[in-house]
């Protein structure tokens, strides 16, 4: 059966205390949004739904950016949960199958867990994710009896028995599409918030005689992020996880606490990772790689064999080939390196292409930006481009060509030529301690003044 997603991310954030929009504040490289819409993926969803609001354009561009497939709907005012499902509910008129409702603050449900909800719908109508709370807090509370769900009552409508209870309402819930767009239409807002719940959808389904049910998770799967402290501890909880699952994996991390993935990074096995290295978004590196310590990498491709670091920074459409060594003190942007390339110390590569096997001396600049425009080097196989050489893009080195040290290169070079271009070195006998003598008179006189 086809699933429909509606991810609901029209809340401000009040408590993020900030211009943006709380579902694109990021926990690994990656907008909370991206998170919960990974999750919900992996069900691979005939559709997908995001609900926006507050920066409802930005919230649609980075859910687009994600997946160019997904429908926004704006919802305006946000008059609650029940409302939002409402809000998505044209787009998804007609729909077979369920619909999922995801938060676009809680980045952490496993796609196990969605499936069991999905698996639990064989016994009821609605089915609601729950969780044990260790600090049950202000959460919604799950009222049961035996495997059925009776109601969620929201904690500020809460008897004191009833805010007893530690079951609490995740906010995930899966029903028929057509179901919960019934079901949702009729809640009403007569509650100490005055908004439409959508946990009202229990007891509205249970008095037309459709049963509800509850699947339980772990806590640490449900963490919202509603504040500050809370991203940070989204953050905490996703990288001990992440460099856990490297490990099984098969990557060794040598300092597994001080490295820190991408919620998209990729990472073969038999890679040795050394302590301190950044993965934003969009990396991806292959069995058997070396990355050593210090290094920054986004958006880049590092292949098997490759050597990178330490305090290597590679930006996005960096792409390294078979045993490419990047040293120290190196940034490469957009810039394919073949196989065998070795580019070992204090140099910027961009907007570039070298041919495999060439060596890249100390200190080599690409210079590929004219202030408006950006321009293009490319380099040949086995070319040699001496310490200090300064490419003015847009140029050409052949392969097997040679540039000489300290030379500014501003027209192609031809295969197997050596380019050369800097001032004819003088040498004038004697001068240097000439030269001393003086300063060192002057100096004096200098001191004696005072
Ligand atoms: C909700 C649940 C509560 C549950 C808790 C779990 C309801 C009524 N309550 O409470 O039972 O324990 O989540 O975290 O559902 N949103 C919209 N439009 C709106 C209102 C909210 O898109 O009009 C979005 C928010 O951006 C957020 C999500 O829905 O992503 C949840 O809203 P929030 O206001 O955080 O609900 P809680 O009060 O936390
Ligand atoms: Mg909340």
């Amino acid at each position: 059966m086809p699933v429909s997603l509606i991810v609901l991310a029209a809340g401000l954030g009040t408590r993020m205390n900030s211009d943006l929009p709380k579902v694109l504040h990021h926990v690994a490289a990656a907008p909370l949004l991206h998170h919960a819409m990974t999750a919900g993926r992996a069900l691979d969803p005939a559709r997908v739904v995001v609900v926006a609001g507050h920066e409802a354009e930005a919230v649609t561009r980075s859910a687009q950016a994600f997946d160019e497939s997904v429908q926004v709907v704006v919802q305006e005012p946000q008059l609650g949960t029940a409302h939002a499902v409402t809000t998505a509910a044209p787009l998804l008129a007609g729909a077979a199958g369920d619909a999922i409702v995801l938060y676009g603050d809680t980045p952490f449900i496993r796609p196990e867990t969605l499936q069991a909800m999905l698996e639990a719908r064989a016994q009821h109508a609605v089915v609601i994710l729950g969780f044990q709370a260790r600090d049950a807090g202000r959460y919604g509370r799950l009222i049961v009896n035996g495997d059925r769900l009776e109601k969620i009552v929201e904690y500020k409508d809460a008897t004191d028995s009833e805010r007893a209870v530690t079951l609490c309402n995740s906010g995930v819930v899966c029903a028929d599409a057509k179901t919960l767009f019934d079901l949702v239409a009729q809640v009403g807002n007569d509650n100490a918030a005055g908004e439409y719940y959508l946990t009202d959808i229990v007891q509205i389904a249970r008095a037309a005689g459709l049963s509800a049910g509850v699947v339980i998770c772990d806590e640490s799967e449900t963490l919202g992020v509603n504040t500050r402290e809370q991203l940070a501890q989204a953050e905490a909880a996703f990288q001990t996880r992440a460099r856990a699952e490297a490990m099984e994996n098969g990557v060794t991390l040598t300092a597994p606490e001080t490295v820190f993935f991408g919620l998209d990074t990729y990472v073969g096995r038999d890679t040795t990772i050394a302590p301190n290295v950044f993965f934003g978004a969009g990396v991806t590196v292959e069995s058997g790689a070396e990355i050593k310590s210090f290094c920054h990498l986004e958006g880049c491709h590092i292949s098997r064999g490759a050597v990178v670091g330490p305090f290597a920074r590679l930006r996005p459409g960096a792409e390294l080939a078979e045993d490419v060594h990047v040293g120290n003190f190196v940034e490469i942007k957009n810039a394919i390196l073949d196989e065998g390339v070795k580019v070992g110390h204090l140099t910027y590569l961009g907007d570039a292409h070298v041919g495999e096997f060439t060596n890249i001396g100390a200190g080599t600049i690409t210079c590929n930006y004219d202030g408006v425009m950006k321009h293009r080097t490319t380099i040949g196989k086995r070319a040699f481009i001496g310490s200090d050489t300064m490419l003015v893009a847009p140029v050409k080195v052949g392969d097997g060509a040679l540039t000489a040290s300290g030379s500014v290169i501003t027209q192609d070079v031809p295969p197997e030529a050596l380019a050369i271009s800097r001032a004819a070195q003088q040498n004038k006998a004697g001068l240097a301690t000439k030269l001393f003598d003086r300063l060192k008179a002057i100096k004096a006189a200098k001191s004696k003044d005072k």
